[in-house]
């Protein structure tokens, strides 16, 4: 079978000189405006891996990666995480401010309502495979959603895109659940609206029918800060993902779909799961040096799992954080995992070697939660849903954010074309072999 060759051709580099108009936010870098570029000089832009392009405006969450900051709303997560809950977290980053008492009732009541999932969207896991990573059953179940809330899907009204919002915020953590449970074979735990948001998923997850279950507080804790460490994260691969999709004018929990499938890769969220794979391959903290330097030989592909980030060029904040919830889940349950040992001995060593220290690759909040999660007990292919089930907030919150606009254009990049020019067809019986 022939494959489609690589492009060879170096794109040849002249200089072209302009005035640009020039943008400031409330924060951050400026912006220079190139919407016109085509039009006025017949050049595009070109910025793989959007290293230094601005694809939106937005009023949601800034980082500031020299300095390791990340604020929702203007609030720092470092205050969110310490003072807030998951669900107040989700109201500020839908409607721009934090709720008063009432208006936080509200809110949890309106989830509350709408945790529930159709009957008949359980027929949909039996579809699956038993061994299903839970992240394909996901992408199915969450688009799936398109099919039974038809009364939500119009996305020019305001009123259908929050009412969607609410449904995939407080449906992910059942579906999420659900996919788990399907993966062992245990029953679907229907959810429990007398818990909190974290509680409930807590039951939904690890409840049989058989026992009663209580809600350890300290893991609800640690689950919730997990939750609110994850919400948003600005333009990042999967929202921007979510943000293209919807863009198209499709309905939100098919652009949500989408994030969850963008999420998925090991370089996003399924970092996390890497995390773990990485740290029973290494095995015990005497393989520790021959791995890293494996990690640090420009001829492997081996990276150092859960660390490094494309903004981040300092600490990550969630990272720290995150590093302090993990002593306190394994102190109270009392869990004494080598892994954890090879993970802090993974950190001094990468904190201080030249390597790493030089590039500025600091851990980043997937190396600590995944050890968390392992320690609650949650199987390590269920990490990126979990990732998945806290963002789905930030995702909408895009989501709503950008269909809100009044100018809103589908989007479509434009590209470098680097392969064959125009050239005639050849009749099948007159084409060789190349
Ligand atoms: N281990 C070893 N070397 C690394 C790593 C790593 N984890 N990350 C980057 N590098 C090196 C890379 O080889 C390159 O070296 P050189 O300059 O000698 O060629 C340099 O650092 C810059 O790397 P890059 O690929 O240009 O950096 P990036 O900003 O494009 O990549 C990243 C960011 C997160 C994809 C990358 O650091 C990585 O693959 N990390 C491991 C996966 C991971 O933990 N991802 C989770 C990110 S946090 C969760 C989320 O927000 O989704």
């Amino acid at each position: 079978m022939a494959t489609a060759k690589k492009s060879t051709s170096k794109p040849k580099k002249k200089t072209l000189k302009l005035e640009l108009d020039r943008y400031s936010g409330n924060v951050g870098p400026d912006v220079v405006d190139v919407q016109a570029l085509y039009k006025n000089h017949g050049v595009f832009t070109y910025d793989p891996g959007f290293m230094s392009t601005a694809s939106c405006q937005s009023a949601i969450t800034y980082i500031d990666g020299d300095k390791g900051e990340l604020m929702y709303r203007g609030y720092p997560i470092e205050q969110l995480a310490q003072q807030s809950s998951y669900l107040e977290c989700c109201y500020l980053l839908l409607f721009g401010e934090l709720p008063t008492t009432d208006q936080l009732i509200e809110f949890e009541d309106t989830i509350r309502n709408h945790t529930l999932v159709h009957e008949q969207l359980m027929t949909f896991y039996h579809g699956f495979r038993r061994d299903a990573h839970p992240m394909a059953i996901l992408c199915g179940v969450v688009g799936a959603l398109s099919s039974f809330y038809h009364d939500s899907l119009d996305v020019n009204d305001p009123e259908h895109r929050q009412l969607s919002g609410y449904r995939i915020i407080a449906k992910m953590p059942t579906l999420v659940a659900m996919a788990y449970k399907y993966s062992i074979g245990q029953a679907f735990v229907y959810p429990d609206n007398g818990l909190t948001y974290s509680g409930n998923f807590l039951k939904m997850m690890f409840a049989v029918p058989a026992e009663p279950y209580e809600v350890n507080p300290v893991v609800e804790k640690a689950m919730d800060r997990i939750f609110i460490l994850h919400a948003d994260h600005e333009q990042n691969a999967s929202t921007s993902t979510v943000r293209l999709a919807g863009s198209s004018g499709a309905n939100p929990f098919a652009c949500i779909a989408a994030g969850v499938a963008s999420l998925w890769g090991p370089a996003h969220g399924g970092a996390n799961e890497a995390v773990l794979d990485m740290l029973a391959e290494i095995g015990s903290v005497e393989n520790i040096p021959d791995y890293i330097e494996k990690v640090k030989d420009k001829l492997n592909p081996t990276r150092l799992m859960g660390f490094g980030h494309r903004v981040y060029k300092n600490f990550d904040p969630r990272a720290t954080i995150m590093r302090e919830t993990c002593h306190e889940v394994l102190s109270e349950l009392g869990v004494n995992d080598p892994m954890l040992d090879i993970a802090m001995e993974l950190e001094r060593i990468a904190l201080e070697d030249d390597y790493f220290v030089s590039r500025k690759l600091y851990p980043n909040v997937d190396f600590y939660s995944g050890i968390i999660l392992r320690a609650i007990g949650i199987p390590t292919n269920m990490f990126t849903c979990i990732f998945a089930l806290s963002r789905t907030v930030g995702w909408i919150s895009h989501w709503i954010e950008m269909l809100g606009e009044e100018q809103q254009k589908i989007g479509r990049p434009r590209q470098l074309y680097t392969g064959a020019k125009h050239r005639d067809f050849v009749p099948l019986s007159e084409r060789k072999k190349k």
